[in-house]
């Protein structure tokens, strides 16, 4: 028997190993598409209930951001750090795009929205597996540096409420990947390590579409419950996320993911 999208998902989301990880999640993924193109049987999204947490791999080690430490961007380990944190992020990301689609499968959507995460998960995937590879060509791999142990901390917070979670994980924290990828992709450039910059401009290209995943069901599933998206975007991030805004913020980039100024400033430090 075939299995439904969110049996998929929860796959993805109890495999530990990252390659293994990522490698099932792009052959879910292609086994989805290929569905709902019309060339393969039909499949359902079903539900499931996923992990609390996602399995994850021995290494690297979980520390508190705190005591993470911190290297110089101008170095070569400073470099080396730098890649290892965004593979991580990819890794979290590949994650939390499975979770949404089986942690919130009892809510009627359209096809549409499974549609968008899976591939945002498919993305995340090659994203991490560009990560790695960076990091296996410098002589170093992912779980050879500690990595930040909150990341999952958004996940679980909106568990309860897919409006939160839309809120927090596509429309802040993926849109504040958008404001810092540039000045990074500048430290490689400067580097002259044009893999990671080639990498790089991948992943902040494509992180654009998953900003507006996230502003388009966001904004659906306000017209559904006729709530003014504003004032529960705000109540949202101010009841689930933990600290404010930070500017300078990626304007039109933001705006490129339907995200208006009126969203974010009000949330930074000073409003
Ligand atoms: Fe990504
Ligand atoms: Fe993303």
């Amino acid at each position: 028997m075939s299995l439904t999208l969110a049996q998929m998902a929860v796959e993805v989301l109890t495999t530990a190993d990252a390659r293994a990880k990522t490698a099932l999640s792009r052959r879910h993924a292609a086994t989805w598409r290929a569905a709902r193109a019309g060339d393969a049987p039909t499949i359902e999204v079903g539900t499931a209930t996923p992990p609390m947490r996602p399995a994850r791999p021995d290494a690297p080690e979980l520390l508190h951001p705190r005591d993470v430490p911190r290297r110089k961007p101008g170095t070569p380990e400073g470099r080396i750090a730098l890649l290892h944190a965004v593979a991580h992020i990819e890794l979290n990301a590949v994650d939390l795009h499975w979770d949404i689609i089986a942690r919130f499968s009892g809510t009627r959507l359209p096809l549409g929205f499974c549609d968008d995460w899976v591939k945002a998960a498919d993305e995340e995937s090659k994203h991490f597996n560009l990560m790695a590879d960076c990091l296996e060509a410098a002589g170093s791999h992912y779980g050879a540096l500690p990595a930040h142990a909150g990341m999952w901390r958004a996940a679980e917070d909106t568990a309860e409420d897919m409006m939160a979670r839309l809120a927090v994980v596509p429309m802040v924290l993926e849109a504040r990947g958008l404001d810092v990828t540039p000045g990074m992709i500048e430290v490689f450039r400067r580097a002259k390590a044009s893999d990671a910059v080639t990498a790089l401009e991948t992943i902040y290209a494509e992180e654009v579409a998953h900003v507006a995943y996230g502003s388009k069901w966001f904004h659906f599933l306000c017209g559904r419950h006729d709530l003014d998206p504003k004032e529960v975007f705000h109540a949202l991030v101010r009841k689930h996320f933990h600290g404010n805004l930070r500017p300078p913020f990626n304007e039109e980039k933001r705006a490129e993911a339907g995200i208006p100024p009126d969203f974010y400033w009000p949330l930074t430090e000073d409003a």
